[in-house]
């Protein structure tokens, strides 16, 4: 982690050349995914980026999209994380690092829960560490691009700052949670 810097940034005071670092960044990662060849999100801008800087390049990155979903009748405020390490930078702990600045964030802001989906079992394995849990529901969201109703069909991890009592009090419906237009 020596020479490693990690900053904050709002959407907004993102340059260019960043956003290209960023995109370049997640296209190593995710070769097959169309749209990271023309930007670095994935359907949302995300509101923010903690961006892991080591000597002028990005070596990891985070995502906080911020949604407000009606939730069995009750609005929530959702925080959506998503996450990308360089390859020669995984396994050393930045991960970790990323994620407990993110949440630190998310605490200290007015969020209701925050909620990741990932198939990557390492990824589960850092959420599962910082206290996220699986979702025992589906979400469902409307793809921006087709405007279909697609059921998310990742991992959904989801953690709040109650012990999860929120997340608790969220399964006893079974009924799919519905995120709006685009996931994350
Ligand atoms: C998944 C990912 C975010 C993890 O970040 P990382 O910086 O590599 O992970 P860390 O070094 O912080 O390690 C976190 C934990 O995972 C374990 N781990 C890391 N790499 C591992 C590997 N290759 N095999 C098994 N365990 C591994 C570490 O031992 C650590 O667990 P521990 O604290 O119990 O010892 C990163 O590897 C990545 O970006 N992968 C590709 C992109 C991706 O799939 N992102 C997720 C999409 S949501």
């Amino acid at each position: 982690m020596k020479d490693i810097i990690i900053k904050r940034y709002t959407f907004n005071r993102l340059t260019k050349s960043i956003k290209e670092k960023l995109r370049q960044g997640v296209l190593l990662n995710f070769p097959d995914v169309e749209v990271f060849k023309t930007r670095f999100y994935y359907q949302i801008p995300p509101n923010f980026m903690f961006i892991a800087w080591h000597k002028g390049g990005i070596v990891g990155q985070r995502y906080l999209t911020t949604k407000v979903r009606p939730i069995d009748g009750k609005k929530y405020k959702v925080a959506g994380i998503g996450i990308t390490i360089s390859k020669e930078f995984q396994g050393k702990g930045l991960g970790k690092e990323l994620t407990k600045e993110v949440l630190r964030f998310i605490q200290n802001s007015d969020y209701d829960f925050v909620m990741a989906t990932t198939s990557n079992k390492i990824a589960i394995h850092v959420l599962n560490k910082f206290g996220f849990t699986k979702l025992k529901r589906k979400i469902t969201y409307k793809d921006i691009k087709t405007r279909k109703i697609i059921t998310e069909d990742e991992t959904v991890m989801v953690k709040d700052f109650q012990d999860n009592r929120l997340i608790k009090e969220i399964e006893k419906s079974k009924k799919p949670i519905y995120m709006g237009v685009g996931v994350w």
